[in-house]
């Protein structure tokens, strides 16, 4: 197995105490427990330290001395001092453990300057005490990377106990000797059964009351990301946002909402019996994609708004587009409306410096995370931080309890704590290395000739251009319009011919995903098949167009009220394929979602137009074969459910 290393940086500006130091840190490692694998290193500049921080991916801790650095040893008069350094280090890596080695004549003064910093704590310089210097960054840095709940589902594993509870496979019996079944076992692999436990098990905790080991690693992991309090949750970044929609909305209380928001999020108004202000997205018309909703659309609903709850914006989106947040921030606080960040794809964010700031960073109340999407947890494992200061933790805790089930699985919460154990120890080093290998994919691509990256300028429609929208570089959408194929027989190409799965597609471009578990090989394989695919010279063909993305329209009653009315089925098309007339101007009573890309075309009360109809009539109609989340069959008659008018006369009307 691999054994880690883990380096700590010294900062001193005297070369003789330095080497001093390094020498005593290093003989200290050696003779005592070193199971991180701790060695320590010296730099005399404030320059220097930063290129280090930069550079080296396994570093984990620094020693600042209190003194005014100079940034270059050429030019010994440019100087930081040590307050300055410790900021621009946390800055740079908040993950780092930072140090402060002071003289004793100047604690009182140092301690209340670096009182704000996020510092972990002081050496005196004159004790020399290196064994004592060592035992305590050694404990430091052992702290950052326990993982209590999983260590503990080991220990339990280990412990070999009969099993008289759920689940039913009892670590596994049921299959093991079956004949009929046992090499799903086999395929899985032992521990996946014996780890497999149930809330039964006391020294596991509970999720929904958790006051040990869970606990634990949600208090480290809330440390990690920058969050006064993080939740793990077994159900996905679906369920995190219903919990929070239900925690902060009272029936009919309004919310802001980007309308590129994940199906999830219009659960949610389902869910909570909220009041949804609607705020249309920007449209990429050319390559189908939505876009942020423009910053002046956002500001101003903010404003005729003044009575929400809260604002949810989605950042960054499915392509990889960032909000500017701290501005949207600064204009929802001033009016009292909590804000919530969709980071499904982005929690990965806060360890590295080109993807931050994050959510939380920029401000904002509440963010939810896909930690399976972008890191290292098993599929449906998800965060939710939160920074709300006025937080009401009984009300989120009914909430997230209503939606959590009785038997979550525990292989999911050992990931959690494990996705945060790696981020935080090499999460750093890890994003470096996809960002390389992003830039490297760019280029390759681009180098087919056939093939071209998408990069901001031509992913951003106009009406956002001004607004501040950053690209995470790590979703890489590639223009396929000149290949020759289609986008449906490129995908089937690149799985049947070369293995290759992508992560979504729109009717001109493919989208990839670069993760922390991007490889080099893998990279090097997808441009061995796009080469291999452009050399073949296709003539381009004309590729089928998706109708515009019909603007939002009215809504009439609330999400929730028209949701739980009977309704009726009204087919989308009479018997000669014409758009049934009497489905227009009716209130639809379901959500109807093209899935990919997940965004709802009509929500619950939302007034049906010819627009729309037309819309799904065209991707019902379409090669590309999209799922229609929502579209109810009456025989093979494509049907939506809509209010009866006798209903609509029952129901209070917002609009
Ligand atoms: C923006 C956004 N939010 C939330 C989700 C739901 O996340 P999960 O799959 O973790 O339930 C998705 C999933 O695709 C998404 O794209």
């Amino acid at each position: 197995m691999k054994k880690p290393v883990s380096r700590v940086l010294i900062i001193n500006d005297e070369p003789l105490v330095l080497k001093e130091f390094v020498k005593g840190l290093n003989a200290a490692a050696r003779s005592l427990d070193n199971p991180l694998g701790i060695t320590f290193s010296g730099v005399t500049t404030a320059r220097e330290a930063l290129a280090a921080i930069e550079e080296d991916g396994d570093l984990q801790a620094v020693v600042v001395d209190d003194k005014l650095y100079t940034l270059n040893q050429k030019s010994p008069k440019k100087e930081m001092s040590a307050l300055e350094l410790v900021q621009r280090v946390t800055r740079f890596r908040p993950e780092l453990d930072v140090y402060i080695l002071i003289a004793q004549e100047h604690e009182d003064e140092i301690v209340d300057a670096l009182f704000a910093e996020a510092v972990d704590g002081y050496f005196y310089r004159e004790e020399r005490d290196y064994r004592g210097m060592y035992r305590i960054l050694n404990a430091q840095v052992q702290e950052r990377s326990r993982t209590p709940f999983y260590d503990q589902l080991k220990n339990y594993v280990w412990m070999a106990k009969d099993s008289w509870h759920t689940p039913g496979h009892s670590s596994g019996e049921s299959l093991r000797g079956s004949p009929w079944v046992n090499d799903f076992c086999d395929f899985m692999g032992e521990h996946v059964f014996d780890a497999d436990l149930s809330v039964s098990v006391k020294m596991l905790d509970s999720l929904m009351e958790p006051t040990g080991v869970i606990a634990e690693a949600q208090t480290i992991a809330a440390k990690a990301f920058g969050a006064r309090r993080t939740f793990f949750a077994t159900n996905g970044t679906s369920t995190s946002n219903k919990v929070i929609f239900q925690t902060l909305l009272a029936p009919g209380e309004k919310l802001l909402l980007d309308r590129n928001c994940h199906k999830s999020v219009h659960h949610g108004v389902v869910l909570s019996g909220g009041h949804p202000i609607y705020l249309d997205s920007s449209i990429n018309a050319k390559y189908s994609l939505y876009g942020p909703v423009p910053k002046k659309t956002i500001l101003s609903a903010i404003r005729r708004h003044p009575d929400a709850q809260a604002i949810i914006l989605t950042s960054c989106t499915y392509d990889g587009l960032r909000y500017d947040l701290a501005p949207i921030v600064e204009a929802a606080h001033a009016k009292g409306i909590k804000v919530i960040v969709d980071e499904a794809w982005y929690g990965f964010a806060r360890f590295h410096p080109a993807f931050r700031p994050t959510a939380l960073e920029a401000g904002a109340d509440y963010a939810t995370q896909s930690t399976h999407k972008v890191l290292s947890a098993f599929s449906q494992a998800s965060m939710i931080h939160v920074n709300d200061p006025g937080f009401n933790e009984h009300l989120f805790r009914e909430n997230f309890n209503m939606h959590t089930s009785t038997s979550p699985q525990y292989s999911m919460i050992a990931s959690l704590d494990v996705a945060r154990k790696q981020a935080v120890m090499e999460g750093y080093k890890l994003l470096s290395r996809t960002l390389a290998l992003s830039q490297e994919l760019r280029a390759q691509i681009n180098s087919t000739g056939v093939f071209r990256v998408l990069e901001l300028d031509q992913l951003l429609p106009e009406e956002v251009r001004r607004d501040n929208i950053l690209l995470d570089p790590t979703k890489v959408t590639v223009d396929i319009a000149s290949c020759g194929y289609t986008v449906e027989d490129l995908q089937r190409e690149l799985f049947d011919r070369y293995n290759i799965q992508v992560e979504k597609s729109t009717f001109n471009t493919l989208t990839l995903l670069l993760t922390i578990g991007t490889t080099r090989s893998k990279v090097s394989r997808l441009y061995d098949a796009l080469m291999r695919i452009a050399r073949e010279g296709r003539a381009p063909r004309r590729l089928y167009r998706f109708p515009e993305i019909p603007g939002f329209t009215r809504l009439r009653f609330l999400p929730r009220d028209a949701f739980y009315c009977g309704g009726e089925l009204v087919p989308l098309v009479d018997e000669k394929d014409n758009i049934r007339r009497d489905l227009l101007d009716r209130a639809c009573a379901d959500q109807i979602v093209p899935y990919p890309p997940g965004i709802p075309v009509l929500v619950p009360g939302q007034v049906i137009t010819r627009e729309i109809v037309h819309y799904l009539v065209g991707l019902l109609r379409s090669q590309k074969r999209v799922e229609l989340h929502g579209i109810v069959y009456d025989g093979y008659l494509p049907c939506l459910r809509v209010l009866k008018p006798a209903e609509e006369r029952g129901l209070r009307r917002i609009g």
